[in-house]
């Protein structure tokens, strides 16, 4: 299943180093290959001659030591991974990794590294629970870090609570999904809007937001990966379209209404991130307006239509049809209202007010909201929260 990919697994010295060796195992039978970096701590706990003989390759433990070969090697490393993994992660290396510091080869090579990262957190409950360490994790999980565990049960120290590190089958199994994502969109045929609508005053001057696109592009993305024929319907912006989409320019809100009226009646999915105008200016003049010195400029704004809201009309059976709610105030009652006026089966409501989410960044803070409740999501990574928009739909959609 793993032929031809490459797991770069770190091992911290925690207690439950001794299960990364069954990782390793389950990873070879997998016919990964396998390369093991371990802390100087990990090596008080376990033999590196184990992981040694599981992997068929030599363990890395020192950045400076004289290897046969002449690469650099927490940089060879780092790029031969197809993902980086850390079993046990302890609440040091989460730290470490959250402030960017390389004092060691696990921790150069994460730094180092273009490739995925997974985490298995495995240390003491109060650790785990620290104030600190949640900080931590949230930056790491808004920067696209993944995490596997921890559960709770009877820690190495005799605790009861959060900290053990996940079973082996349950990381390979996290490893598969980053190294294979699954196909579970394969044959669906869903619709991304995505990014701010244009609204002209005059051949020079228009109004339009914030929209950078990122979010819808992040959708559009995760589908494709996961096997769907993904039509992006998009605004002006400035970011690469993903691979393997087809792509709708649009510029005016009246532009996305028509053609997602042609497209609407296509689509298994819809999801609208795109951030149209609610109001156009009635005339746009033909030429530039000239300023008049001291006379204020009064422009008459008339109403688009609600897309979403007309997209919800003409509703096909089976389809499932989810809106974003950009707040700034009672955030979770006007998206509430907006799942129901605009007949939507999930809305995802975001304050765009708050830090790390909204208009922009690359992380957004979201909260997931269908007509059986809420699910509010931690600040994650925009390509995260589009994987979790994705979930979402496809149970609403069985
Ligand atoms: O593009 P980014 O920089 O990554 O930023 C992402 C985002 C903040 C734009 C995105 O997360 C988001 O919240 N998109 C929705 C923006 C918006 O228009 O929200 P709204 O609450 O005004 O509209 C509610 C829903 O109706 C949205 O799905 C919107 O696409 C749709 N709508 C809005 C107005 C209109 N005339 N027609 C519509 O269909």
């Amino acid at each position: 299943m793993l032929t031809g990919k490459h797991v770069v697994l770190g091992v911290t010295g925690g207690i439950a180093a001794y299960k990364a060796c069954e990782v390793v195992s389950r990873l070879r039978k997998l016919h990964a290959g396998v390369d093991v970096i371990m802390t100087e701590n990990a090596t008080k706990l376990v033999a590196p001659l184990t992981f040694e003989t599981l992997s068929c390759r030599p363990v890395c433990i020192d950045t400076f030591s004289r290897t046969e070969s002449w690469d650099v090697k927490h940089i060879s490393l780092a790029q031969k991974a197809d993902v980086m993994v850390v079993a046990p992660a302890t609440a040091n290396l989460m730290a470490k990794l959250a402030h960017g510091i390389a004092d060691d080869m696990l921790s150069t090579t994460l730094l180092a590294t273009k490739a995925p990262i997974l985490l298995a957190p495995a240390m003491n409950t109060g650790m785990w629970t620290a104030e600190v360490t949640q900080a931590n994790l949230q930056t790491l999980l808004a920067r696209g870090v993944k995490t596997v565990g921890p559960a709770s049960g009877l820690l190495a120290c005799g605790d009861n609570g959060a900290g053990r590190m996940s079973e082996p089958a349950e990381i390979v199994e996290a490893i598969v999904s980053i190294l294979c994502p699954s196909k579970d969109m394969e044959g669906m045929n869903v619709l991304v809007t995505a990014g701010p609508t244009v609204e002209r005053i005059d051949p020079v001057r228009y109004l339009t937001n914030d929209s950078s696109g990122k979010m819808g592009y992040a959708l559009a993305q995760a589908a494709q990966q996961r096997g769907a024929n993904v039509t992006l319907v998009t605004g002006p912006v400035h970011i690469p379209v993903p691979a393997g989409v087809h792509v709708i320019n649009i510029t005016s809100t009246m532009s996305l209404y028509e053609t997602m009226m042609e497209q609407c009646g296509k689509q298994d999915i819809i999801v609208q991130a795109a951030a149209p105008a609610d109001y156009r200016v009635e005339k746009t003049a033909d030429q530039k307006i000239k300023k008049q010195a001291g006379e204020p400029l009064v422009l008459k704004l008339v109403e688009n239509p609600d897309i979403a809201k007309a997209v919800g009309q003409c509703k096909k059976e089976g389809q499932i049809l989810v809106g974003f709610a950009a707040e700034t105030q009672n955030v979770l009652v006007n998206a509430q209202k907006k799942l129901t006026s605009k007949n939507l089966d999930l809305i995802v409501a975001n304050d765009v007010t708050a830090e790390g989410a909204g208009f922009g960044v690359d992380t957004n803070i979201v909260t997931l909201i269908t007509k059986e409740g809420a699910d509010a999501l931690p600040k994650l990574s925009k390509s995260e929260v589009a994987e979790r928009i994705w979930d979402k739909a496809l149970s609403l959609k069985k």
